[in-house]
């Protein structure tokens, strides 16, 4: 049998072993270097990052899985980005986590790995790190909390914090009740329960074949967790066995197959940049076209919050991501493998719905086109998303005059101010978002609507944005504008005042004015002075090499796969 990588370090009689064993024999016997494989459990648990703060029992599940499957199990802990915590955007971390990852999954004495992760950032980032590293990798996401409750209503974390949010900013609701339903949102451990970012990705990750079949949409209190977690441990040994690596499994099909499901269960937009970056660690062509081309005639299915009724809890009791895959399951590619070595749709066959009323059979969709939308025009020349699902029907369709703010900051500072210019059929143009220009690429293309309009009864405008949108978010927004503002892109020529047509059935996005005006025009100074220019540290590094949204905002020099070579010795 050919050697371990991580023999590299342990065997042998020289000086080298002797130190590289000798320090770990800690608990460690002379068995652990006798050939087993030493499997990496790269975990994002935090108290900082409260989504994933389970995780290390989670590990410890994987921990006796690999021992009972022969072999020698390593918590790593990584890089952890608590999506509510983190400033000034966990996005802008993202890169740097995946960054952190690949480097200590190459640095260390491995042959394989268990990743855990669960809130937002934290799946893509190993994700990213783990097809650059090709060691033979299976994610873990941590699961959903359970349902929260308030006065007999339930909750959804995220979407009804919008909600409840807007309704005090109405008038509807007082902010006493608002604050009391604080507590009884997040009721359990576990990412958020809507289909937000983290529960998409988690169900992404199986879709791609990178997660024991049946695992992913698990709730984190759910034992069943701990079970298949324990399956896991066991399943990556078998893995280096067999060198199922992440290129070996992610094809193009893989990532089209992740795009299906993506549309069918309605997931977030975030899912975009986050899937196009994995691609481009793994060397796989997937555009942000693709998305359209093969989602947006898939059938939406599931009928959960930020755009529906229901909440992860009863996904996973009405059947969860089998019961869905299996009603587009001719949709799918039939080759794509997964972490089992078998094709995805060979797991499909006990995928039944148990509540119809949650995941639809496809014969009574919610919608008969989901998926994501790409929109390019003058105002995107790279391209632009919108969630269709997500937006009001009246609004696809719509001609308005644009309202701009050059930042967040400059929106808060006069959203409500009663003297603004602005409408229901106004069009909320926001910049300086992006990648670079934030710099990260923030959520907030949701930007809230004016309180004198709330008031009135307005509950959706479109809106549009170089930013991202929160997953547990809704409304008619236009976001992920490529090139952005800050970058060159003709969001920054846009005035006040203007016409912008946002045309979806025809994937159109244009601002209405002559294109030899449009190109005499150049940025304002207020426009340009609100770009981020980092002096030093990773924020400069960032807005010097982050890649625009089309592309997946990755660094351009982390795009691409060093391998698992093992480097020099420095003793
Ligand atoms: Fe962690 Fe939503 S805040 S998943």
């Amino acid at each position: 049998m050919a050697e371990h990588r991580s023999g590299q370090w342990y065997s042998g009689t020289d000086r080298n072993a002797y130190i590289h064993r000798a320090w770990m024999r800690r608990g460690l016997s002379a068995h652990a270097f006798d050939g087993r494989p030493h499997i990496a459990i790269a975990n994002t648990a935090s108290d900082l990052t409260p989504c994933n703060a389970h995780l290390n029992e989670v590990a410890e599940s994987v921990k006796q899985g690999v021992y009972e499957a022969g072999g020698i199990p390593l918590n790593l802990p990584v890089v952890s980005l608590g999506e509510t915590l983190v400033r000034p955007t966990a996005m802008l971390w993202r890169n740097m986590a995946a960054m952190a990852i690949e480097e200590m999954l190459r640095a260390n004495p491995i042959d394989g790995v268990v990743l855990l992760g669960g809130c937002d950032k934290t799946i893509p980032a190993l994700l990213m790190a783990a097809a650059s590293v090709d060691l033979p990798a299976v994610v873990i996401p941590g699961g959903p909390m359970l349902n929260g409750t308030f006065r007999g209503r339930t909750l959804g974390c995220g979407t009804d914090v919008w909600r409840l949010s807007e309704e005090v900013r109405a008038g509807t609701l007082s902010e006493a009740e608002f604050l009391q339903s604080e507590s009884s949102m997040i009721r359990s451990r576990g990412h958020c329960n809507t289909m937000g970012t983290a529960s998409t990705m988690g169900l992404l990750a199986e879709a791609l074949g990178m997660v024991l079949p049946g695992l992913a949409g698990t709730p984190a209190a759910d034992s069943r967790l701990l079970e298949r977690s324990h399956e896991t441990g066991r399943l990556a040994v078998e893995m280096v066995a067999a060198r199922r690596t992440p290129s070996s499994l992610l094809t193009r099909g893989s990532f089209l197959n992740a795009i299906v499901a993506l549309a069918a269960i309605g997931g977030s937009t975030n899912a975009v940049v986050h899937l196009l970056a994995i691609a481009g660690r793994i060397g796989v062509g997937l555009t942000q076209d693709d998305f359209d081309a093969t989602g947006s005639g898939v059938p939406l299915l599931v009928d959960l919050q930020p755009s529906g009724r229901f909440l992860m809890e009863d996904f996973f009791r009405a059947g969860g991501l089998h019961a869905v895959l299996r009603e587009v399951r001719d949709l799918l590619d039939p080759s794509a493998l997964t972490v089992t070595g078998k094709p995805l749709v060979e797991h499909l066959g006990d995928g039944e719905i148990w509540d119809r009323e949650v995941i639809r059979p496809r014969a009574e969709p919610l919608q008969t086109h989901a998926g994501i939308a790409v929109l390019h025009g003058n105002l995107a020349p790279d391209g632009a998303v919108i969630k269709p699902a997500a937006a009001s029907p009246h609004l696809l369709h719509h001609r308005g005059r644009a309202v701009v703010f050059d930042s967040i900051e400059d929106m808060h500072a006069r959203i409500d101010d009663p003297g603004l210019d602005v409408d229901a059929d106004s069009v909320l143009v926001m910049r300086g978002c992006g990648p670079r220009g934030y710099p990260g690429m923030p959520e907030v293309a949701n930007m809230p609507l004016p309180a004198k309009l709330l008031r009135q009864g307005v509950r959706d405008m479109v809106r549009i944005c170089d930013g991202r949108m929160s997953g547990t978010a809704y409304g008619t927004v236009v976001l992920h504008v490529s090139p952005e503002a800050a970058a060159g892109g003709p969001l920054a020529l846009v005035r006040t005042g203007d016409f912008v047509i946002l045309d979806v059935a025809a994937r159109r996005l244009d601002i209405d004015i002559p294109a030899d005006e449009l190109a005499a025009r150049s940025p304002d100074e207020a426009t340009v002075s609100a770009y981020a220019k980092p002096r030093r540290g990773w924020e400069r590094l960032y807005v010097e090499t982050v890649q625009q949204a089309n592309t997946g905002a990755d660094l351009d020099f982390l795009v691409g796969s060093s391998g698992d070579t093992v480097s020099r010795e420095s003793h």
